[in-house]
């Protein structure tokens, strides 16, 4: 293929990617941007496939034909909870590729001099450095994951002294590469850059690996465009840095969403599994426990009605009753809308998804932003398994670990019904004074059964 015809496939393969990003980013339109993701990854294959300077059809089929089919079969099996297990292992490819190009790219022979030699030698570092962290940083985010390592933090006494030693000693062994004294310091730097992976990710609890995993999404992408610079290869380089920046933005907005800083998760410390609750502040009041009867009655009483699902609603996979409840209330004419918070559940997304899978419709989905100004003027809401996302106290106590955290302000509308097991913190830990608010009633149990048990009776007093 003419230099000319690649590059203009690698123009329509970014313009694909960036088409993508764009559809991905709403849920009507998530379909389209998957299919525009696949062809843009097909032209852009087929394209790098058939340059000039690609030799070896036979090798290249033996790697990519078996890769191919082992993804596909893995990603066919792949259950939804275990995405972020996938993803993990997926930057770990990535990041074991910008390694070994870097280190082949230094082997083979170039014919650059003077300050071109220099800033490939700079691109080589720095593209293996990245690449190693995103390798071994990925392989224990997905041991974590799996259940295969402990979700506890390792708190080793001098953690930050060891980073930052670590990270000292890669930019000395920096500057050895650069005054040309071979092979040896980049694979020691490797060496080095792997353990600090490891320990870096080692030190973050279980429970903030969905962060990690998009920040390792992020470095994953600056190593694919440090291999695209190493490899002059455009494409790979806009592809890295979109995969880059985009992984970057949804760390931020996870952790805004927790109003937790980026540094104290990559710091960690924080996330691990089974901390006790903290008392946010003295609870006054009672908890008052309601029927399925009584919550039947409610609903059907009301005019308008917001769910507000959280993270027992994916344990419990109680969206598909959920969906039905729905449904019943919308054919009498009641008003129901879902009010969804940016971290509920453990993953990005994690509330859409199930209620896609359900089959809600996407209008009545709403973002936090869009509905927290509609509670007063709402006759009920039920709250399935959510706990820190709709917990008061982020607003009303400046003491609270979870003080600044912008929450579903669920306790402003007439009546708030919360489906839990027990009276239970939630991820953070932390007391709910929710619960003991005059106009909040507990639906205790499972929240399948009880979400089961409304359906039936909705349907019975539909049928009477
Ligand atoms: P949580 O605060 O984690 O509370 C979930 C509640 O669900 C628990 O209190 C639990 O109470 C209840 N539950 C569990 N199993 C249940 C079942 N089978 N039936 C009924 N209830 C059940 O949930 P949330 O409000 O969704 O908040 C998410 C938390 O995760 C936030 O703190 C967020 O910062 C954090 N986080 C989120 C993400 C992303 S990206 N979403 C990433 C990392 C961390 P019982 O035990 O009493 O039933």
């Amino acid at each position: 293929m003419s230099e000319s015809i690649s590059t203009v496939a690698y123009i329509a393969a970014s313009a694909l990617f960036i088409l993508s990003l764009g559809g991905l980013s709403n849920q009507e339109s998530s379909q389209k941007g998957n299919l525009f993701g696949i062809l843009g990854m097909l032209v852009a294959f087929v394209a790098t496939a058939l340059r000039n300077d690609v030799s070896g059809y036979g090798v290249l089929a033996a790697a990519i034909v078996p890769g191919a089919m082992i993804g596909a079969i893995l990603a066919a099996r792949v259950a939804m909870t275990e995405m972020p297990e996938l993803v993990a292992m997926l930057h770990s490819f990535v990041g074991m590729a910008a390694v070994l190009v870097g280190i082949g790219n230094y082997l083979s022979p170039q014919s650059l001099t003077g300050v071109e030699a220099t800033i490939h030698e700079i691109e080589i570092f720095i593209g293996v450095f990245i690449g190693a962290i995103t390798f071994t940083g990925s392989i224990v985010a997905f041991g974590k994951l799996r259940g295969l390592l402990s979700s506890k933090p390792l708190m080793l006494p001098a953690r930050h002294f060891l980073n930052l030693a670590m990270l000292g000693a890669c930019a000395w062994l920096g500057f050895q590469f650069m005054n040309g004294t071979g092979l040896q310091p980049l694979l020691v730097m490797t060496a080095i850059a792997a353990l600090l992976g490891i320990h870096l990710v080692m030190g973050i609890g279980g429970a903030d690996m969905p962060v990690v995993i998009s920040m390792l999404n992020s470095y994953s992408g600056w190593a694919a465009a440090a291999a695209g610079f190493m490899l002059s290869n455009d494409l790979l380089i806009i592809t890295g840095a979109l995969v880059g920046s985009s992984g970057a933005i949804l760390s931020y907005i996870m952790c805004k969403a927790m109003n937790r800083s980026f540094i104290s998760v990559i710091l960690g410390g924080f996330g691990a599994t089974g901390s006790s609750a903290t008392k946010s502040s003295e609870l006054v009041g009672e908890a008052k426990s309601i029927t399925v009867e009584s919550t039947v009655e409610l609903l059907e009483n009301a005019k308008s009605v917001i769910i507000v699902p959280g993270y027992g609603m994916a344990v419990a996979q109680a969206q598909h009753p959920i969906a039905e409840i729905t449904k019943e209330l919308r054919d009498q004419g009641i008003q129901v809308r879902f009010g969804i918070h940016p971290v509920a559940g453990r993953l990005p997304g994690h509330m859409n998804v199930l209620l896609a899978e359900a089959n809600v419709p996407y209008d009545i989905v709403l973002e936090m932003d869009e509905i927290n100004e509609d509670f007063p003027e709402t006759d009920v809401v039920l709250v399935i398994g959510a706990n820190d996302t709709v917990n008061p106290s982020a607003m009303e106590d400046p003491s609270s670990p979870i003080a600044g955290m912008p929450v579903l302000e669920v306790w402003k509308a007439k009546t708030v019904i919360v489906m839990k097991r027990s009276m239970a913190s939630g991820y953070a830990g932390v007391e709910n004074p929710l619960f003991y608010k005059d106009n909040a009633q507990m639906l205790f149990g499972d929240a399948r059964k009880n979400a089961d048990a409304i359906v039936g009776q909705l349907s019975a007093a539909i049928a009477r």
